[in-house]
């Protein structure tokens, strides 16, 4: 088993002799991505066919208390609400949690608590598995760098390896096929005034997860080859603009990079599709404001939300042409 190999070279003894604490608590931020994870060269490590970049939404995402139980399974309370043992969330983290206990016996209660929709295309599953690594660095008092940290967290949820930072987070796809080089690295650069907004549309469950729908689109998208080329292209535009600090640029690139992530979907057969009408009306008025010269641009995931890209000085105008906004600072200056 490829995960565990990963786990023992990171962990090392830690693994088989864990010194353990009381509890484990940790915060993990919600990451959006600007430049998409789209598509696995390894789906047990979830290694990624390309890098991606996100920026973190600050103080939304997942807070994850854990400690040792004395039953024989794992149990998992999302928002105060137990969770069904059957449900797809429980046995994606136990079936993580599988993976560092198998020398040593333990299973834990794990309470989470999310400020963000859960599995609305709003990276909920990213900064949970982003808090449950750290709650476990807590509990088992590991010493490990954030490298070591972003690689852990990646192969409970691709883009989790992203979510331990605020700001601005690169993960390099790398090439080795034990993904001891695919791991994500925060960009030291503030952007004071950059804003999203998060546009309710259909915030319930969406029909299919992300990890479905990056398989079907790999398996039957002719499209898809030319993706790994765009997303090169857009990573080194969103650096260009990030370090120039040009917004435009930054938007722009964004917007047509989820674009063309879903018309990747679109050419899938079957089709995926994540928009619904009010997604499609959302996306007009976008570039009709934009014509009317509102520096304006969005970003969509799997689910039928957008999250919209604007400065601080729109944030009134933004406002009044979408009142339902929640708009969300994304750097404290
Ligand atoms: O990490 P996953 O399996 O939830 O996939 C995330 C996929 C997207 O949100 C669509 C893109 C991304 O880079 O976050």
């Amino acid at each position: 088993m490829k995960k565990y190999e990963v786990i023992e070279e990171i962990l090392g003894s830690a693994l088989t002799a864990p010194s353990r604490g009381e509890k484990g608590l940790a915060f993990a931020p919600v990451n959006i991505a600007l430049c998409k994870y789209w598509g696995k060269r390894d789906a047990e490590l979830n290694l990624p066919m390309t890098s991606s970049l996100s920026v973190a939404l600050p103080d939304r995402g997942a807070l994850t208390r854990i400690a040792f139980h004395d039953q024989s399974f794992d149990t998992v309370t999302l928002n105060d609400q137990l969770l069904a043992a059957d449900s797809l969330f429980v046995k994606r983290l136990s079936e993580f949690l599988d993976a560092f206990r198998l020398r040593a016996d333990w299973h834990l209660s794990v309470h989470i608590k999310m400020n963000v929709p859960v599995a609305a295309g709003l990276a909920s599953s990213a900064c949970s598995f982003a808090s449950l690594v750290l709650a476990m660095k807590d509990l088992f008092s590991w010493t490990l760098s954030f490298r070591e940290l972003s690689i852990l967290a990646r192969m409970g949820s691709g883009s989790a390896a992203r979510s331990f930072w605020n700001g601005f987070v690169e993960w390099h796809a790398g090439l080795q096929a034990n993904g001891m080089d695919s791991y994500a690295e925060h960009l030291a650069v503030e952007w004071p005034g950059l804003q999203m907004g998060i546009l309710p549309i259909n915030l319930g469950e969406k029909p299919l997860s992300s990890r479905q729908a990056m398989q079907q689109t790999i398996a039957s998208c002719a499209l898809y080859e030319s993706w790994p080329k765009k997303a090169a292209h857009d990573l080194a535009l969103l650096k260009q603009a990030i370090h120039s600090q040009n917004f435009h640029l930054l938007g722009g690139t964004a917007e047509s990079n989820a674009l063309t992530m879903h018309a990747t979907m679109l050419s899938s057969w079957p089709p995926i599709c994540y928009f619904s009408p009010e997604t499609l009306i959302a996306m007009r008025k976008i570039w009709d404001l934009r014509q009317q010269g509102l520096s304006l641009y969005f970003t969509q995931d799997t689910g039928p939300d957008l999250k919209l890209l604007f400065m601080e000085n729109d944030k009134e105008t933004v406002q009044t042409h979408f009142p339902e906004l929640d708009s969300i600072k994304l750097f404290e200056s």
